[in-house]
């Protein structure tokens, strides 16, 4: 199932119900929130109090992607918070299987993230605890990038992996997803599209979503 997330990043933080609303409307059903810490990444985003009122507006899942520094000291307050899903950098952690385990033990679905430098074959050990893989086609930090067409090869790469071993993790992908670049994605094999500044940036965030899910499920048809 082909499933859009819009990622709040470039959404008006004063009127973020309104964003997700909108959204919503459109057919997202999932929301990405962008979290960053001035150190993983050069940006400095939001936090568990943000995250605890999106809850209070949206019945949507909430796909929170940590772009921080040891995630294991906050992931439990992101799930107190009403975090779904939550996302770990590869490169953030030293103990990956110990912190996605933190995750799973804490009650949320778990993804491991993997930054444009970093190969698949990291994961190997880990992909049969993982709930989703995310591969970013940008490197994170901010909106409104250019997609880095490596990410086709990774996403490929994930499902014949997933094939022969008979897995069943999602596979998200993020960064610089909009109407020229999601069919190739979707064509790839991937399963959830985060999609920030086409969704936000300018015009309609409902239509937006409506589009980048039309141009989605078409891709779908062309999959061989
Ligand atoms: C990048 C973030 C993305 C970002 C995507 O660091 O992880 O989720 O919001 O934004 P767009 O869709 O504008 O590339
Ligand atoms: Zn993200």
């Amino acid at each position: 199932m082909i499933e859009l997330a819009p990622s709040i990043l470039s959404a008006d933080f004063a009127r973020l119900a309104e964003g997700v609303k909108a959204a919503a409307e459109g057919g997202a059903t999932l929301l990405h929130v962008d979290v960053m810490d001035g150190h993983f990444v050069p940006n400095i985003t939001i936090g568990p109090p943000v995250v605890a009122s999106l809850r209070k507006v949206t019945e949507l899942p909430l796909d929170v992607h940590l772009m921080i520094e040891h995630p294991d000291r906050y992931v439990g307050a992101f799930i107190e918070a009403g975090a779904d899903w939550i996302s770990v950098h590869q490169e953030a952690c030293v103990h990956l299987h110990r912190t996605l385990d933190l995750i799973r033990t804490k009650g949320a679905q778990a993804g491991v993230v993997l930054n444009p430098a970093t190969p698949v074959e990291t994961l190997t050990e880990v992909l049969d605890m993982v709930d989703y893989v995310l591969v970013m086609s940008v490197n994170p930090g901010f909106g409104g990038q250019k997609f880095i067409p490596g990410a086709l090869a990774k996403i490929k790469k994930l499902v014949a992996l997933r094939a022969a071993r008979g897995q069943n993790y999602r596979i998200e992908v993020d960064g610089g997803i909009g109407l020229e670049t999601i069919g190739d994605t979707v064509r790839a094999g991937a399963e959830i599209l985060v999609a920030g500044n086409a969704v936000f940036g300018k015009g309609d965030a409902k239509k937006n979503v409506e589009k980048l899910l039309a141009a989605a499920k078409e891709a779908t048809l062309q999959k061989v």
